[in-house]
């Protein structure tokens, strides 16, 4: 691995986290997770910490054990061993979707991977782990260090390689479908600078231009992309892939077109680790129109994000309740994982006055608030209906057929 020159800010950065790797570093993160663990407030910690461990270790021992504490949920177990800073975890994916991709990868023959941007490493030990030589770069000497930590900690430093390069130099020189020397390529860019989203790929790092030079040049590739990417970004040829766990886009996905079988795929991430897939080799167009009925089917935000509702509405006999908005409507309820079903009750033209007086006369006194096609904000609407009374009720604030409307759903109570 490239060192960082002693003049390069970040210097002080890889000091401490090199001292964090020490003997007397790792037993001071212990100290300060134990701390973690008894809820310790951050000023006494500190004291604490200070006393014990010296002053220029503490806080860097606290915010590991803290960052490893907050990692725990989505790293389980390896979050213990691992070395983060509050940046890296904030870019890091999911390791049961890296796992997934790398074997996707790999499933075509690369046996070596270009980790492009490699941040804590999260892909350079997934793809490790599947059994691929990697070569993990990045400009950030901080990441380097993280992945090289890493990866020796998690067990695979003997398959990974941690190089400093410029991701964009090194799409540019790719040549007969390699990327640094390697068969395949994994391209997460940093799509956030000062704390904040880059809505625009072209101010992604690297930039958009990269990404699809990557797609054009590596046939053996995978992209991470923002999940509000324009469709019509998507090259011809690639498979474009949005994955949701839990009712949000955990990532949304570009495979090359060595790797991609089919033109849109949305993917169903379930609690128990399984995975729902739904697929269209063509653009399947938008779902019929019709009026709203008994129940109204929210679908999961992949299938809306890869273009596939039309795929859903025809599993379930549905229609929109708009041609503009996500939301489907049918005479029962879905068995479907793909939606989640509401029992309409009432629907109404958009008016408070008289939305409030439906429910009151409902004994509904919490409600519930979604929204599609309004402008209105869910929470404090859902203080405005606030009322006495013991029920509840989900109300959906939407258009149909390009009327504001209010639709009372799941009253119960
Ligand atoms: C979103 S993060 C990658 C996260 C990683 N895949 C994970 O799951 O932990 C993007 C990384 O790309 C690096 N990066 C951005 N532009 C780069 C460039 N032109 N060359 C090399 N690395 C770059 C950043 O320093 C950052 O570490």
């Amino acid at each position: 691995m490239s060192g960082t020159p002693p003049d390069d800010p970040r210097a002080d950065r890889v000091a401490a986290l090199r001292w964090l790797r020490t003997p007397a570093g790792e037993a001071a993160t212990a100290r300060a997770a134990d701390l973690v663990a008894d809820r310790v407030d951050v000023l006494p910690a500190l004291a604490r910490l200070r006393a014990e461990v010296g002053p220029d270790g503490a806080g860097p021992a606290w915010e590991l054990a803290r960052l490893r504490a907050r990692a725990r949920a989505t790293f389980g177990d390896d979050a213990d061993r691992l070395l983060l800073t509050a940046d890296a975890l904030e870019q890091a994916g999911r390791p049961v979707l890296a796992t997934r991709r790398a074997r996707r990868l790999l499933a075509g023959g690369a046996r070596s991977v270009a980790d492009l941007g490699c941040a804590s490493g999260t892909d350079t030990v997934a793809l490790a782990r599947a059994g691929a030589a990697v070569t993990a770069v990045d400009l950030d000497p901080v990441a380097r260090e993280l992945t090289a930590a890493n990866a020796e900690a998690l067990g695979v430093a003997d398959r990974v390689q941690v190089v400093a390069g410029d991701v964009v130099a090194l799409v540019a020189a790719a040549a007969d479908g390699r990327v640094a020397g390697c068969d395949a390529a994994v391209l997460d860019p940093a799509r956030r600078a000062g704390g904040r989203r880059q809505l625009d790929p072209d101010r992604w790092s690297p930039p958009w231009s990269t990404v699809a030079l990557l797609l054009d040049r590596a046939p053996a590739c995978v992209v991470k992309v923002a999940p509000g990417l324009d469709h019509a970004r998507v090259p011809d040829g690639v498979e474009a892939e949005w994955v949701s766990a839990g009712g949000s886009i955990a990532e949304a996905l570009l495979w090359g077109r060595g790797l991609s079988r089919t033109w849109r795929r949305a993917s169903l991430l379930l609690a128990d680790g399984w995975l729902l897939e739904l697929t269209a080799d063509r653009d399947p167009g938008t779902a019929p129109v019709g009026p709203v009925r008994g129940w109204l089917h929210e679908p999961d935000p992949a299938a809306i994000r890869s273009g596939l509702v039309a795929l859903v509405a025809a599993d379930l006999g549905a229609t929109l309740v708009d041609p503009t908005i996500a939301y489907l409507t049918s005479d029962g309820p879905a068995d479907s994982p793909w939606v989640s079903s509401h029992a309409v009750t009432d629907v109404l033209p958009f008016n408070l006055k008289k939305l409030r007086a439906l429910l009151r006369a409902r004994g509904v006194g919490r409600v519930t608030v979604k929204k599609r096609g309004s402008p209105i904000e869910p929470e404090s609407l859902a203080r405005q209906l606030r009322s006495p009374g013991s029920g509840t009720a989900v109300v959906v604030v939407t258009r149909v057929a390009g009327a504001p409307t209010v639709l009372v759903c799941d009253v119960s109570g």
